[in-house]
């Protein structure tokens, strides 16, 4: 019978065994569930011949780098290199507004990165990715061009380009699944039960133009909505929240001046791997709350609006 430990037992043979007693691997951190038990469970199994890039886009949540740094660079003490790629990212993604181009330039740029310090690393002949069972799914099922549903960045061309071994530990593994592998591991709960985050990140929820000022402002609102969550006791029952800003500006009154700014969908589901999904009954107490802070601490934002779709026919993220 499949337990956690049992696999991780298994899973630390066969990436030895695959990646034999002289190769080292790279793995992508983002900071996420996944690449996150995917570099640990390596990690054990590899030591120092596992080097861990992180890539820090500008399309992450607040805080959210500095978070990967200390955990993995001085907790865990990975060997883990960390890559300022802010502006190059910005700059690829300016001007750029279609979601399914956002993804393909992020993928694009993240590769070249990617690469750029792989290539610096000895012996690499491995790649590490935290690649998820239903990733493989949505990412198999094409039947004709209209079943891909979206380009999964984390699957893209890079082991092909860089001619490396793919090593993905995770492949056969539902959320929880990989939730409880990593608490087998010892991986703190505020890092396993952190909400999932795209890849693309914060580019497929800001959406309409890509601009440091718009990224702010949702990076700002992000933070509060989460931090009631939380205050609230919902963090851990809701399988993702989070914000989006629209591409519309709206009518508003502040004292006696009409004000004409941006507006901030909230949005919370409940799901057991991301496959489908239900929007999350969160009390209207957290609701009101979240959108009075919003909209006096965030410059720019002067309505608030929640998303009470499923999915499907909706998705989670709005792009
Ligand atoms: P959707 O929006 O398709 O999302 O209902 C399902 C789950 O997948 C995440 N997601 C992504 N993850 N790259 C990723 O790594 C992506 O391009 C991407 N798009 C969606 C989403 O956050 C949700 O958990």
């Amino acid at each position: 019978t499949w337990t956690p430990a049992s696999f991780v037992e298994e899973s630390v043979a066969v990436i030895r065994q695959k990646v034999g007693p002289d190769a080292s691997a790279v793995c992508g951190l983002s900071g996420g569930v996944d690449s996150s038990v995917a570099a640990i469970l390596c990690h054990r199994a590899l030591g120092d011949r596992l080097v861990c890039i992180f890539v820090d886009n500008g399309l992450l949540r607040k805080g959210e780098a500095e978070q990967v740094v200390k955990m993995f660079g001085d907790h865990y003490h990975l060997r883990l290199v960390h890559v300022d790629a802010r502006k190059r990212f910005l700059d690829a993604l300016s001007g750029v507004t279609d979601p399914e181009q956002k993804r393909k330039t992020i993928g694009r740029v993240f590769i070249e990165v990617f690469e750029e310090e792989a290539k610096k690393i000895e012996d690499c002949r491995f790649l590490v990715q935290g690649t998820l069972y239903p990733d493989v799914i949505e990412s198999v099922s094409a039947k004709g061009p209209s079943a891909v549903i979206k380009s999964h960045h984390n699957v893209g061309g890079l082991p092909e380009r860089m001619k490396l071994g793919l090593v993905e530990p995770l492949r056969e593994l539902f959320k929880d699944e990989v939730r409880a592998v990593g608490a087998t591991m010892g991986i703190p709960h505020h890092l396993l039960w952190r909400h999932p985050f795209p890849g693309p990140g914060l580019a497929v929820r800001c959406l309409g133009p890509l601009t440091e000022e718009r990224l702010q402002v949702l990076r700002e609102a992000d933070a509060i909505f989460e931090e009631e969550i939380r205050e609230a006791g919902l963090y851990d029952k809701i399988w993702q929240s989070f914000c989006v800003l629209l591409p519309v500006r709206t009518v508003g009154v502040m004292g006696d001046e009409r004000t004409y700014d941006e507006v901030i969908a909230l949005r919370a589901v409940e799901s057991k791997d991301g496959m489908t999904a239900d929007w999350s009954r969160i009390p209207h107490e957290v609701l009101g709350r979240t959108s009075a802070r919003i909209i006096n601490e965030v410059r720019g934002v002067n309505r608030v609006v929640y998303d009470v779709s499923s999915k499907p026919p909706a998705t989670i993220e709005w792009e």
